[in-house]
């Protein structure tokens, strides 16, 4: 463990240093992407595939906000951005490799004259999904700006929000392979999950120091922001009703799925300042409440009560059209 960032009293539990001289873009060696038609996957495992490489490819904007606040004072923050940023943009185009080699690309993306397809990948599908959320407006940033400014340790804040979004997105993934069968599906998550957990680690590190060293008035304001503005990764990006798609289908079908989502608010519960909070588990009885009021709702075919998980629902409790297009 190092000290890095000790310059401002406090103590990161994580070696940025070594990150740095390791980080590479994800390594999918072995990956067998002949097989990848041999094996089916259900409708829901597509809209998961779907919504996890948009948001992969998302990374590169949630940087730019992130930039445009004080976080780009900190050295330690730009610098393991600058890497993090690119290990993002691989695993984007893990999952559009993958979807491809299924036989899945919506929509068609033009081929060079050889037939190949030039990096990156799924150009048109990403400007039409920047262009939807608004992406290069210049009053985007405004939100982060102003946070930043009202915030005094915004940074902390954005730590902890990107502790929380890498340890959802692993878990997700970890999920994935709970719900799917498909073999060389499990053998490429498992290698995008490394660096998830990575991720995860700095981003924890960063704001646990942060806030372990901020006065008590920061925790507050920071556990009040959570309270009242947090939102799961993939919302802004994803409708609200994808985004319950996603949470019913990765945890609201069973018990595992329960304590997959539970783990996560134990973890994030032992940040200073967020003590005791539910904000994973609060989000997923949210989606089960909406599903039991509008059947049909995230492709859930029947109504589930809110302490009701949706046991037993399988690939036949989603309709055709949740394969995200
Ligand atoms: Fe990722
Ligand atoms: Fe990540």
């Amino acid at each position: 463990m190092s000290t890095n960032g000790s310059s401002a009293g406090r103590v990161v539990e994580f070696d940025v240093d070594r990150y740095l001289r390791n980080s590479k873009k994800v390594d999918l060696s072995g990956i067998d992407w002949e097989d990848v038609p041999n094996h089916p996957l259900t409708d829901g495992d597509v809209m998961c595939l779907h919504y996890m490489m948009d948001i992969e490819t998302h990374t590169v904007i949630y940087l730019r906000d992130l930039l445009a606040t004080r976080a780009a004072q900190d050295p330690h923050v730009t610098a393991f951005l600058a890497c993090w940023v690119y290990e993002e943009l691989w695993h984007g185009e893990a999952f559009s490799d993958f979807l491809r080699a299924h036989g899945l690309e919506v929509p068609a993306e033009p081929r060079l004259p050889d037939g190949s397809r030039p990096l990156p990948t799924r150009p048109t599908r990403t400007r039409r999904l920047r262009e939807q959320m608004g992406v290069g407006h210049q009053l985007f940033v405004l939100p982060s700006m102003l946070g930043s400014m009202l915030v005094r340790d915004f940074v902390a804040l954005h730590m902890t929000w990107g502790a929380i979004n890498e340890l959802t997105t692993l878990t997700g993934y970890h999920q994935l392979i709970r719900r799917s069968e498909h073999p060389v599906l499990h053998a490429m998550l498992r290698r995008v999950i490394q660096d998830e957990r990575r991720h995860f680690a700095f981003y924890r590190a960063q704001g646990k120091a942060r806030l372990a060293a901020a006065p008590r008035r920061t925790r507050k304001v920071v556990r009040w922001i959570f309270e009242n503005f947090w939102t799961p990764v993939g919302a802004g990006v994803k409708s609200q009703e994808e985004v319950d798609a996603l949470a019913l289908y990765l945890f609201g079908d069973s018990p595992e799925g329960r304590e997959g989502i539970r783990e996560i608010d134990h973890t994030i519960q032992e940040i200073p300042g967020l003590e005791g909070l539910t904000l994973l588990e609060d989000t997923l009885d949210r989606a089960l409440d909406r599903a039991a009021r509008r059947p049909g709702w995230g492709g859930v075919a029947s109504a589930p009560a809110r302490d009701e998980q949706l046991t037993g629902a399988g690939p036949e409790a989603w309709s055709s059209e949740q394969a995200a297009a």
